[in-house]
């Protein structure tokens, strides 16, 4: 509940009073490790062909974009080849506006039924759903937050969802699902005529391979990625879909005319003729993550394995709101996630988890005392 008390006179739809805007704090912090980014910023080899791309592109700005952004997804097609052994064509990829604009366009398309989710997971699924006015059935998660899959199973054959989603690994938590379980899931999807998503935002982290190479086999599975996170592109706002063409032709119903800007187009084609680079940090995020687990353990907490670029970590005595506000007036945002006695800290860099390690010690040593 937001609490906002709109005025009268404004018609605005009754289901949405009652909601808040999403909102991560967007506050200014010596280490922002709130919302998932890389923190490795371009190099300035990337940013110059990115200002002479934009240069080039805006001698054009007349005129609309290519609204199917044919050379974009061909550009990405090539990228997930390359990094899955796939032979996806460009016809099985779709890109919009970041991946949150995927996840909105396909509860336009397709939820005529209810979608079905498994939280806690990516609080965007629900909100989009309610956004878009699709009914949206929560199955829930086992205590440790790992995916109960026979119990899911259960749940797409009774709720008959048109979209069921999967986020692995799944954020908040970091926690994974197996090919092996994606493919059971993506068979009792089809048995009743649903579509299963997964949503692979931080694919790139996980040792697991990608649920793209499943798609030849499951016409009803999307995949769905981003140029957010492992990519270190967020502020482009780029993210993609992989499926059957007949789902990329669905997506042409729904979408806006020239979605996607001309200069966003441009500025993503150039990020993947430097994938190497925007990629390279990848290998040594998860080599932090690994130390900060091992420094939160000996601290005597409790840490969630995670898959990802982020860590869900619990067994400190105070609230999560309040030893998020303890961390903030020490520099250092995190992300209170709205769980019971956890919160969750994105890898930044050295300096960055340093300084998040050292601030934690002393508001846990200061509790101690
Ligand atoms: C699981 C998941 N999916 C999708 C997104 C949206 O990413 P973007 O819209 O930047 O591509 C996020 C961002 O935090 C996420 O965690």
């Amino acid at each position: 509940m937001s609490g906002k008390k709109w005025p009268t006179w404004l018609p605005l739809r009754q289901d949405l009073q009652p909601l808040s805007p999403y909102g991560a704090p967007q506050v200014p912090a010596e280490a922002t490790l709130n919302t998932n980014e890389n923190p490795y910023a371009p190099s300035p080899a990337l940013a110059q062909a990115i200002a002479d791309r934009a240069h080039q592109v805006a001698l054009n700005l007349n005129r609309y974009p290519d609204r199917d952004a044919v050379v974009l997804r061909k550009a990405l097609a090539n990228f997930i080849n390359n990094l899955s052994g796939t032979s996806i064509n460009f016809d099985q990829v779709w890109a919009a506006n970041g991946s949150n604009e995927i996840i909105q366009s396909l509860f336009m398309a397709f939820g005529d039924r209810p979608a079905l989710g498994f939280t806690p997971s990516y609080s965007m699924h629900p909100l989009i759903a309610k956004v878009t006015g699709v009914n949206w059935r929560d199955g829930g998660r086992r205590a440790d937050f790992s995916l109960d899959t026979e119990k899911a199973l259960q749940e797409i054959a009774d709720v008959k969802p048109s979209l069921t989603f999967i986020t692995t690994p799944n954020n908040p938590t970091g926690t994974t699902v197996t090919l092996d379980e994606i493919s059971k899931l993506a068979d009792a999807a089809a048995k009743i005529n649903g579509l299963l998503i997964v949503d692979e935002a931080y694919a790139e982290f996980s040792d697991l391979p990608s649920a793209i190479t499943l798609i030849a086999k499951y016409p009803n599975l999307i995949v769905i990625r981003t140029m957010s996170k492992a990519f270190a592109f967020a502020g482009a706002r780029l993210g993609y879909l992989v499926a059957d063409p007949e789902i990329v032709s669905a997506m042409f119903l729904v979408r806006l005319p020239y979605h996607l800007s001309a200069l966003t187009q441009a500025a993503a084609e150039v990020a993947l003729d430097f994938q190497e680079e925007l990629l390279g940090t990848v290998s040594s995020l998860i080599a932090s993550r690994k130390i900060v687990v091992k420094q939160l353990e000996e601290m005597g907490l409790q840490v969630i394995p995670s898959q990802a670029n982020f860590i869900l970590f619990s067994g400190f005595s105070q609230e999560p709101a309040e030893l998020w506000r303890k961390l903030l007036d020490r520099g250092v945002l995190i992300r209170d996630v709205g769980l019971l006695a956890h919160l969750r800290m994105t890898i930044g860099n050295e300096a960055e988890n340093k300084k998040f390690i050292a601030a934690l010690q002393e508001i846990l040593n200061g509790e101690s005392q």
